[in-house]
Protein backbone atom coordinates (compact mmCIF):
# COMPACT_ATOMS: atom_id res chain seq x y z
CA UNK A 1 0.00 0.00 0.00
CA UNK A 2 1.26 3.58 -0.66
CA UNK A 3 1.56 5.72 2.25
CA UNK A 4 0.90 4.56 6.13
CA UNK A 5 -2.30 6.19 6.31
CA UNK A 6 -3.63 5.88 2.82
CA UNK A 7 -7.42 6.20 2.17
CA UNK A 8 -8.97 3.27 1.43
CA UNK A 9 -10.97 3.43 -1.78
CA UNK A 10 -12.17 -0.22 -1.43
CA UNK A 11 -14.77 -0.29 1.54
CA UNK A 12 -16.48 -3.65 1.84
CA UNK A 13 -15.23 -5.49 -1.12
CA UNK A 14 -17.02 -2.57 -2.79
CA UNK A 15 -15.33 0.40 -4.61
CA UNK A 16 -15.85 3.57 -2.70
CA UNK A 17 -16.91 5.60 -5.91
CA UNK A 18 -18.08 8.74 -3.56
CA UNK A 19 -14.81 8.84 -2.09
CA UNK A 20 -13.23 8.40 -5.97
CA UNK A 21 -15.17 11.55 -7.01
CA UNK A 22 -14.68 13.45 -4.01
CA UNK A 23 -10.34 12.69 -4.48
CA UNK A 24 -10.31 13.98 -8.01
CA UNK A 25 -12.40 16.95 -7.36
CA UNK A 26 -10.55 20.27 -8.14
CA UNK A 27 -8.74 21.50 -4.66
CA UNK A 28 -9.33 24.48 -2.83
CA UNK A 29 -6.40 26.42 -3.53
CA UNK A 30 -3.68 25.37 -1.04
CA UNK A 31 -5.68 22.58 -0.09
CA UNK A 32 -3.04 20.07 1.79
CA UNK A 33 -1.63 16.87 0.69
CA UNK A 34 -2.85 13.48 2.58
CA UNK A 35 0.92 12.23 2.65
CA UNK A 36 4.09 13.37 3.34
CA UNK A 37 6.07 13.72 0.20
CA UNK A 38 9.37 15.54 0.62
CA UNK A 39 10.45 13.05 3.32
CA UNK A 40 8.53 9.83 2.02
CA UNK A 41 11.24 6.95 2.39
CA UNK A 42 10.41 5.62 -1.78
CA UNK A 43 9.42 8.95 -3.46
CA UNK A 44 12.61 10.72 -1.73
CA UNK A 45 15.15 8.00 -2.96
CA UNK A 46 13.24 8.45 -6.50
CA UNK A 47 13.81 12.10 -5.93
CA UNK A 48 17.94 11.66 -5.20
CA UNK A 49 18.33 9.84 -8.24
CA UNK A 50 16.49 12.84 -9.97
CA UNK A 51 18.55 15.59 -8.43
CA UNK A 52 21.63 13.74 -9.52
CA UNK A 53 21.10 12.94 -12.56
CA UNK A 54 23.65 15.83 -14.70
CA UNK A 55 21.07 16.09 -17.91
CA UNK A 56 17.74 16.11 -15.79
CA UNK A 57 15.58 19.39 -15.00
CA UNK A 58 13.54 18.13 -12.37
CA UNK A 59 14.38 17.75 -8.68
CA UNK A 60 17.56 20.03 -9.65
CA UNK A 61 18.17 21.96 -12.48
CA UNK A 62 20.79 20.54 -15.24
CA UNK A 63 24.41 20.55 -13.71
CA UNK A 64 25.32 23.37 -16.18
CA UNK A 65 22.86 25.72 -15.08
CA UNK A 66 23.73 24.84 -11.29
CA UNK A 67 27.52 25.92 -12.64
CA UNK A 68 26.07 29.19 -14.26
CA UNK A 69 23.83 30.12 -11.34
CA UNK A 70 25.85 29.41 -8.32
CA UNK A 71 28.87 31.57 -10.53
CA UNK A 72 26.49 34.16 -11.13
CA UNK A 73 25.23 34.45 -7.19
CA UNK A 74 28.56 34.07 -5.92
CA UNK A 75 29.55 36.83 -8.31
CA UNK A 76 26.69 39.04 -7.64
CA UNK A 77 26.80 38.49 -4.20
CA UNK A 78 30.49 38.49 -3.22
CA UNK A 79 30.34 35.14 -2.21
CA UNK A 80 33.95 34.30 -0.11
CA UNK A 81 35.90 33.38 2.86
CA UNK A 82 34.48 35.62 5.81
CA UNK A 83 30.60 35.09 4.45
CA UNK A 84 27.87 33.01 5.94
CA UNK A 85 25.57 31.49 3.24
CA UNK A 86 22.01 29.90 4.61
CA UNK A 87 20.62 27.64 1.58
CA UNK A 88 17.08 27.13 2.42
CA UNK A 89 15.54 23.49 0.70
CA UNK A 90 19.72 22.83 -0.34
CA UNK A 91 18.41 19.56 -1.73
CA UNK A 92 21.48 17.00 -1.70
CA UNK A 93 24.04 20.16 -1.49
CA UNK A 94 24.38 20.55 -4.97
CA UNK A 95 24.49 24.69 -4.98
CA UNK A 96 25.73 24.52 -0.66
CA UNK A 97 29.10 22.62 -3.02
CA UNK A 98 29.23 25.21 -5.54
CA UNK A 99 28.80 27.95 -2.97
CA UNK A 100 31.46 25.98 -0.52
CA UNK A 101 34.51 26.12 -2.63
CA UNK A 102 34.65 29.97 -2.62
CA UNK A 103 35.44 29.66 1.37
CA UNK A 104 32.07 30.78 2.19
CA UNK A 105 30.82 28.78 5.89
CA UNK A 106 27.68 27.15 4.14
CA UNK A 107 24.71 25.99 6.03
CA UNK A 108 22.24 23.91 4.30
CA UNK A 109 18.51 23.25 5.39
CA UNK A 110 16.19 20.47 3.71
CA UNK A 111 12.96 18.72 5.12
CA UNK A 112 14.32 14.88 2.90
CA UNK A 113 16.28 13.14 5.64
CA UNK A 114 18.04 11.76 2.35
CA UNK A 115 19.04 14.74 0.67
CA UNK A 116 20.50 15.73 4.23
CA UNK A 117 22.42 12.36 4.60
CA UNK A 118 23.80 12.72 1.02
CA UNK A 119 24.90 16.01 1.04
CA UNK A 120 26.50 15.51 4.92
CA UNK A 121 28.35 12.06 3.00
CA UNK A 122 29.67 14.70 -0.41
CA UNK A 123 29.55 18.38 0.50
CA UNK A 124 29.83 17.91 4.09
CA UNK A 125 32.74 15.66 3.89
CA UNK A 126 35.02 17.86 0.91
CA UNK A 127 34.24 21.27 2.78
CA UNK A 128 34.56 21.27 6.69
CA UNK A 129 32.95 24.53 6.53
CA UNK A 130 29.79 23.53 5.91
CA UNK A 131 26.54 21.90 8.09
CA UNK A 132 23.74 20.49 6.68
CA UNK A 133 20.60 20.20 8.89
CA UNK A 134 17.22 18.35 7.99
CA UNK A 135 14.93 20.76 8.95
CA UNK A 136 11.69 22.99 8.14
CA UNK A 137 13.01 26.28 6.91
CA UNK A 138 9.26 27.63 7.65
CA UNK A 139 10.67 26.78 11.55
CA UNK A 140 13.83 28.12 11.29
CA UNK A 141 14.99 31.42 13.88
CA UNK A 142 18.14 32.62 13.34
CA UNK A 143 19.14 36.48 13.91
CA UNK A 144 21.28 37.87 11.98
CA UNK A 145 23.71 35.19 11.62
CA UNK A 146 23.66 35.01 7.73
CA UNK A 147 25.04 37.36 5.07
CA UNK A 148 23.47 35.55 2.01
CA UNK A 149 20.74 33.43 1.78
CA UNK A 150 19.47 31.64 -1.55
CA UNK A 151 15.97 29.09 -2.09
CA UNK A 152 16.61 28.05 -5.72
CA UNK A 153 14.55 26.10 -7.94
CA UNK A 154 11.05 28.10 -7.32
CA UNK A 155 10.24 26.92 -4.09
CA UNK A 156 9.33 30.46 -2.81
CA UNK A 157 6.09 29.96 -5.05
CA UNK A 158 4.70 26.42 -3.50
CA UNK A 159 4.32 28.39 -0.63
CA UNK A 160 0.77 30.08 0.62
CA UNK A 161 0.51 33.96 0.62
CA UNK A 162 0.64 33.72 4.65
CA UNK A 163 3.78 31.03 4.38
CA UNK A 164 5.42 33.38 1.72
CA UNK A 165 5.50 36.74 4.14
CA UNK A 166 6.21 34.61 7.04
CA UNK A 167 9.29 33.13 5.53
CA UNK A 168 10.47 36.30 3.95
CA UNK A 169 10.75 37.34 8.13
CA UNK A 170 12.36 34.91 9.23
CA UNK A 171 15.27 35.32 6.42
CA UNK A 172 15.11 39.25 7.32
CA UNK A 173 15.72 38.19 10.82
CA UNK A 174 18.64 35.90 9.64
CA UNK A 175 20.36 37.93 7.44
CA UNK A 176 22.89 40.72 8.60
CA UNK A 177 21.73 43.98 7.57
CA UNK A 178 22.44 44.66 3.92
CA UNK A 179 22.64 40.65 3.46
CA UNK A 180 21.40 39.07 0.16
CA UNK A 181 18.02 36.84 -0.25
CA UNK A 182 18.57 35.29 -3.68
CA UNK A 183 15.57 33.43 -5.10
CA UNK A 184 14.08 32.41 -8.20
CA UNK A 185 10.49 32.11 -8.91
CA UNK A 186 7.63 31.43 -12.18
CA UNK A 187 5.90 34.70 -13.75
CA UNK A 188 2.63 34.90 -14.81
CA UNK A 189 3.88 34.96 -18.27
CA UNK A 190 3.86 31.19 -18.11
CA UNK A 191 1.10 29.31 -20.03
CA UNK A 192 -0.61 26.35 -18.18
CA UNK A 193 -3.41 24.70 -19.37
CA UNK A 194 -5.72 22.49 -17.47
CA UNK A 195 -6.37 18.94 -18.18
CA UNK A 196 -6.39 15.33 -16.53
CA UNK A 197 -3.15 12.57 -17.47
CA UNK A 198 -3.57 8.80 -16.59
CA UNK A 199 -1.24 6.44 -16.42
CA UNK A 200 -0.54 3.02 -15.19
CA UNK A 201 2.73 1.28 -14.47
CA UNK A 202 4.22 -1.90 -12.17
CA UNK A 203 6.38 0.42 -10.07
CA UNK A 204 7.94 3.52 -10.60
CA UNK A 205 7.91 7.23 -8.76
CA UNK A 206 5.78 6.95 -6.02
CA UNK A 207 5.83 3.07 -5.04
CA UNK A 208 7.75 -0.27 -6.11
CA UNK A 209 4.34 -1.41 -6.23
CA UNK A 210 1.73 -1.22 -9.45
CA UNK A 211 -0.64 1.49 -9.36
CA UNK A 212 -2.29 4.39 -10.79
CA UNK A 213 -1.28 7.91 -11.40
CA UNK A 214 -4.13 10.49 -12.06
CA UNK A 215 -2.44 14.01 -12.70
CA UNK A 216 -4.56 16.88 -12.67
CA UNK A 217 -3.74 20.54 -14.25
CA UNK A 218 -5.73 23.22 -12.64
CA UNK A 219 -5.48 27.46 -12.55
CA UNK A 220 -6.63 29.65 -10.28
CA UNK A 221 -7.37 33.34 -10.51
CA UNK A 222 -6.72 34.92 -7.07
CA UNK A 223 -3.92 35.06 -6.69
CA UNK A 224 -2.85 33.46 -10.16
CA UNK A 225 -1.48 30.48 -8.93
CA UNK A 226 -0.98 26.91 -10.75
CA UNK A 227 -2.22 23.62 -9.55
CA UNK A 228 -0.83 20.13 -9.80
CA UNK A 229 -3.09 17.29 -7.86
CA UNK A 230 -1.66 13.57 -7.93
CA UNK A 231 -4.14 10.81 -7.24
CA UNK A 232 -2.21 7.68 -6.89
CA UNK A 233 -4.08 4.18 -6.50
CA UNK A 234 -2.52 1.20 -5.20
CA UNK A 235 -3.82 -2.38 -6.52
CA UNK A 236 -5.10 -2.90 -2.72
CA UNK A 237 -7.16 0.37 -2.95
CA UNK A 238 -5.20 2.71 -0.81
CA UNK A 239 -5.27 5.92 -2.57
CA UNK A 240 -2.95 8.74 -1.30
CA UNK A 241 -3.72 12.81 -3.07
CA UNK A 242 -0.21 14.88 -3.60
CA UNK A 243 -0.97 18.23 -4.42
CA UNK A 244 1.61 21.04 -5.23
CA UNK A 245 0.63 25.01 -5.96
CA UNK A 246 3.15 27.52 -7.81
CA UNK A 247 2.39 31.12 -7.22
CA UNK A 248 2.30 33.01 -10.96
CA UNK A 249 4.57 36.36 -9.84
CA UNK A 250 4.12 39.56 -12.01
CA UNK A 251 7.39 41.77 -11.29
CA UNK A 252 5.32 44.23 -9.60
CA UNK A 253 3.43 42.17 -7.41
CA UNK A 254 6.99 40.47 -6.16
CA UNK A 255 8.21 43.68 -5.73
CA UNK A 256 5.57 44.64 -3.53
CA UNK A 257 5.66 41.31 -1.52
CA UNK A 258 9.73 41.95 -0.94
CA UNK A 259 8.93 45.60 0.48
CA UNK A 260 6.53 45.01 2.52
CA UNK A 261 8.57 42.32 4.24
CA UNK A 262 11.49 44.85 4.47
CA UNK A 263 13.62 43.88 1.60
CA UNK A 264 14.32 45.91 -1.70
CA UNK A 265 14.45 43.89 -5.07
CA UNK A 266 17.99 45.26 -6.86
CA UNK A 267 18.17 42.75 -9.45
CA UNK A 268 15.22 40.91 -11.44
CA UNK A 269 16.64 38.74 -14.59
CA UNK A 270 15.50 36.00 -16.60
CA UNK A 271 16.99 33.48 -14.03
CA UNK A 272 19.61 33.10 -11.91
CA UNK A 273 22.26 33.05 -14.35
CA UNK A 274 21.52 36.55 -14.75
CA UNK A 275 20.04 36.73 -18.40
CA UNK A 276 18.25 40.22 -19.07
CA UNK A 277 14.44 39.77 -18.31
CA UNK A 278 12.52 39.99 -21.10
CA UNK A 279 8.94 40.77 -21.29
CA UNK A 280 7.26 37.41 -22.00
CA UNK A 281 9.82 35.58 -19.21
CA UNK A 282 8.63 32.83 -17.87
CA UNK A 283 10.61 32.33 -14.81
CA UNK A 284 12.31 35.74 -12.52
CA UNK A 285 15.84 35.14 -10.82
CA UNK A 286 15.79 37.73 -7.84
CA UNK A 287 18.53 39.21 -5.99
CA UNK A 288 17.00 41.33 -3.24
CA UNK A 289 18.97 43.38 -0.54
CA UNK A 290 17.24 43.16 3.51
CA UNK A 291 17.19 46.63 4.14
C1 LIG B 1 12.83 21.34 -6.08
S1 LIG B 1 13.90 20.83 -4.79
C2 LIG B 1 15.26 21.95 -5.01
C3 LIG B 1 16.51 21.53 -4.28
C4 LIG B 1 17.71 22.47 -4.41
N1 LIG B 1 17.39 23.85 -4.05
C5 LIG B 1 18.27 22.42 -5.81
O1 LIG B 1 17.91 23.31 -6.60
O2 LIG B 1 19.04 21.52 -6.10
C6 LIG B 1 13.07 21.48 -3.35
C7 LIG B 1 13.73 21.09 -2.06
O3 LIG B 1 13.08 21.76 -0.98
C8 LIG B 1 12.96 20.86 0.10
N2 LIG B 1 11.83 21.34 0.94
C9 LIG B 1 10.52 21.39 0.61
N3 LIG B 1 9.82 21.94 1.62
C10 LIG B 1 10.72 22.25 2.60
C11 LIG B 1 10.61 22.85 3.89
N4 LIG B 1 9.42 23.25 4.37
N5 LIG B 1 11.72 23.02 4.63
C12 LIG B 1 12.94 22.60 4.16
N6 LIG B 1 13.09 22.02 2.94
C13 LIG B 1 12.01 21.87 2.17
C14 LIG B 1 12.73 19.52 -0.54
O4 LIG B 1 13.03 18.43 0.30
C15 LIG B 1 13.65 19.60 -1.76
O5 LIG B 1 14.92 19.11 -1.49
Amino acid sequence: MIGEKAMQIIQNNKLDLALLESALKKPWLYEKSTDVFWDDPHISEKMLELHLDPNVNSASKTKATIAAEAGFIIGETGMGAGKAVLDMGCGPGLYAAEFAKTGARVTGMDISARSIEYAKTHAGTQYAHTSFLQMDYLRMAYQAAFDIAVMIFYDFCVLCETEQNALLGRIHAALKPGGFFVFDVVSENRKTAEGTNVSVCGGGFWSDKPYMEICQTYLYAQPRTEGQQYVVIDEDGGVRITRFYNRLFSVEALTRLLEDNGFRAVGIYENLKGDALSQDSETYGVIAARV
